[in-house]
């Protein structure tokens, strides 16, 4: 069968943009740990105050008994609850979030936190913030007149601060 050297350039070209697109895919996901959400988990964003686990009390960061550290957000036109947190650098923390309302999402510029807020779903993203500071809570996806004022903050302090801090609290509570 003969191929006309030209077609055959051509096809080479689009074998190579092809080739370089799904590289650019592989190494975001693989090497800057962007995956597609992976956990389908519903709950009723109407009755989120008569759920157990987004009761108002229950917002927030919490440690579990093998030292799980999970942290509870509600996000509803226009803000988060709670407005702001503290977290230590360099642990792996399991972030779940619901809305009240409307589709919200969440990003956390300089880390690969971003995600969107389905309203009827619980929103689960597991990762390490690396380095301590301050980093803004956004919400990314248009919401409403208020949309542009919807954000809260985060407080990112060394692993040893935040342990010498949970001691602390707890020796004073
Ligand atoms: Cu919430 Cu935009």
């Amino acid at each position: 069968m003969h191929i006309d050297p030209l077609e055959k350039k051509w096809a080479a070209i689009s074998f190579l943009v092809v080739g370089f697109i799904v590289s650019t895919l592989l190494v975001s996901s693989l090497v800057h740990n962007i995956d597609t959400p992976g956990q389908v988990e519903t709950i009723d964003s109407a009755r989120l105050h008569l759920t157990e686990e987004f009761a108002e009390d229950n917002l927030g960061l919490q440690v579990d008994e093998n030292g799980k550290i999970t942290v509870r957000l509600v996000a509803g036109r226009y803000g988060f609850v709670p407005k702001h947190l503290t977290i230590p650098a360099e642990t792996e923390i399991t972030f779940r979030w619901v809305s009240s309302d409307v589709i919200h999402g969440v990003h956390i510029p300089m880390t690969n936190l971003n995600t969107m807020i389905v309203p009827g779903y619980v929103s689960q993203v597991t990762t390490e913030l690396k380095r301590p500071g301050e980093y803004p809570v956004i919400c990314n996806e248009y919401c409403g007149m208020g949309h542009a004022h919807m954000w809260s903050n985060i407080t990112v302090i060394a692993k040893k601060d935040w342990l010498k801090k949970q001691n602390g609290d707890i020796n004073n509570g």
